[in-house]
């Protein structure tokens, strides 16, 4: 069996919606200490739906990969509902990453919970900050 997906493996060299929005409602940025790869995502919001969202990604493969289909999976969705996405979720819709690189999805998780955050921070809606306890954003790291 090969190590990566056919999904991963086109998701990587054909990454959706990779690039910057100028006038986004959120913007989330993460990184992972150890490998030192960074994660940026965009959201444009209207009436608490992402109507498009966008990333950059400093990274691995799979760090490129999980952030591609995170986008997808949270398009058109409710703000809410993109914080429900967990890295297995993305991981699923990949069919599947080597255990070593579970980490990877754990980004994209991450940057799409610190973009919404920073939309939650700009338009003073308040929040459980329980929610975003886990969330490794640049701010707070060496990355
Ligand atoms: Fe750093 Fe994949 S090795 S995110």
């Amino acid at each position: 069996m090969a190590l990566y997906s056919e999904k991963v493996m086109d998701h990587f060299q054909n990454p959706r919606n990779v690039g910057k929005i100028d006038d986004a409602d959120g913007v989330g940025e993460v990184g992972n200490a150890r490998c030192g790869d960074i994660m940026r995502m965009y959201l444009k919001i209207k009436d608490g739906i992402i109507e498009d969202c966008k990333f950059n990604t400093f990274g691995c493969g799979s760090a490129i990969a999980t952030s591609s289909m995170a986008t997808e999976l949270i398009k058109g969705k409710k703000v809410e509902d993109a914080l429900e996405l967990s890295n297995q979720a993305v991981v699923e819709a990949l069919d599947g990453l080597p255990a070593y690189k579970l980490h990877c999805s754990v980004l994209a998780e991450e940057a799409v919970k610190a973009a919404v955050k920073d939309y939650y921070d700009k338009n003073g809606i308040s929040y459980d900050p329980e929610l975003f306890k886990n969330v490794h954003d640049c701010e707070s790291c060496e990355v």
